[in-house]
């Protein structure tokens, strides 16, 4: 059994679906491959806030109605270290741009939708993938069924857009693959509960016992993280010790309670830094968590996953119809430029924000001066703002 399509994509993600609604704009076939179910794609945890470009553009291709009945659009965000708490106003920094909290998961169910609706293929739960044939005019991906018949997408370009553990990376010879990484001594406890909003914006502490992230979902549902040991056993973390973490890295000495609710869901992660900047080799391209990871802190992965198909469509758009490849060839040092100030980014509010215990005392004390700076400048808070809401797309 084969399936001719004109990109071949694996990966069911941010940036394989936006990736798909973008070829099908400009009139460009492809087919995505997932090895999960849709009910897993659709109902997995994950960050959630959309850069002021990302709603636009699910605007632009149809499929904002929901995100604007139901998201939340927030114009700043409290930052706090030790007993200060400060606001940065992310909205007049940047001349009236705004983040919009919205769940990934909800982003996904939203483009999965819009994408069976135009017709489109998603063969979901599949294994076995593996790219072939990369280096020739001719890409294949082999691929079995849910019910285990082999089957094969015959391609003019592949994507690997299947996350940080998938098949597309390893199928570029390791010994060509230009790889940068940094891990981080501390992970995630991230948790879903159902309780009232308890601050109007998100916050983010410094406390001296570890990083701690107010975040929400809806007015009825909260999303909170706290800084642990990436090694820890989920199973070490009872409701009452959760609590008790939040309410003493987050509240401020008789001026703010966090209110409590049912914690229904649960989870640690870690946290790393990642670049592969090999993201061509001659017909597959890298896009999203394929190529890079980000630490959690701003909440830059989903963004960049769609920048990067922003770019790789075009780029795959004057290469398929118009048979012009110097999009294609420059794909990796375009996307790599703005990849490389998310990871910036996201590396400094990490360090900034998280306790380390590795860290000297002099370290120590920079990290507060670097909080203390910000507080009071100006200049420093627009530069975080600026890329809170997204860097322009010539920067
Ligand atoms: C959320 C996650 C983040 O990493 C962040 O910086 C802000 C919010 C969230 O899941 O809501």
């Amino acid at each position: 059994m084969s399936q001719r399509t004109q990109v071949g994509i694996v990966g069911c993600g941010p940036a394989g679906l936006f990736l798909a609604h973008l070829l099908h704009r400009a009139g460009i076939e492809s087919v995505i491959l997932e090895n999960r179910s849709r009910e897993a794609v659709e109902s997995t945890i994950r960050a959630g806030v959309l850069e002021h470009w990302v709603t636009d553009l699910m605007r632009e291709m149809g499929l904002g109605a929901r995100m604007d009945r139901e998201a939340h659009i927030h114009s700043g965000i409290t930052l706090q270290y030790g007993p200060n708490r400060f606001h940065l106003d992310v909205t007049e920094l940047t001349g009236g741009k705004q983040v919009t909290v919205y769940a990934q998961h909800e982003v996904l169910c939203d483009l999965i939708a819009g994408r069976l609706a135009d017709g489109g293929t998603i063969h979901f739960e599949v294994t076995g993938t593996a790219f072939h044939d990369v280096e020739s005019e001719a890409p294949r991906i082999a691929f079995r069924h849910k019910d285990g018949t082999p089957d094969e997408l015959l391609c003019d370009y592949v994507v690997a857009a299947d996350g940080f553990h998938g098949p597309g990376r390893k199928a570029i010879p390791e010994a060509i693959r230009q790889e940068y990484n940094k891990t981080y001594p501390f992970g995630w406890l991230g948790i879903l509960a159902e309780a009232p909003i308890s601050w109007h914006e998100l916050i983010y502490a410094r406390h001296e016992d570890g990083f701690a992230l107010l975040s929400t979902r809806s007015p009825e549902i909260q999303r909170m993280y706290i800084q642990c040991d990436p090694a820890d056993d989920i199973a070490n973390w009872p409701d009452s010790r959760i609590w008790a973490e939040l309410h003493k890295r987050l509240e401020i000495a008789g001026n703010w309670h966090l209110s409590e609710g049912r914690i229904f869901q649960k989870g640690i992660i870690p946290l790393r830094s990642f670049v592969c900047e090999t993201m061509r080799h001659g017909r597959l391209f890298l896009a999203g968590d394929a190529a890079h990871i980000v630490p959690p802190t701003g909440a830059k992965g989903l963004n960049l996953a769609v920048a990067d198909v922003l770019v790789l469509a075009r780029a795959l758009e004057d290469a398929i119809l118009h048979h012009r490849t110097e999009r294609l060839d420059a794909y990796p040092a375009t996307a790599l430029r703005r990849i490389w100030k998310a990871e910036r980014f996201s590396w400094m509010m990490t360090t900034m924000l998280h306790v380390d215990e590795a860290e000297s005392p002099f370290e120590h004390r920079i990290r507060m001066a670097d909080l203390d700076f910000l507080s009071g400048s100006r200049n420093a808070q627009a530069a975080v703002a600026e890329n809170y809401v997204g860097l322009p797309f010539d920067a």
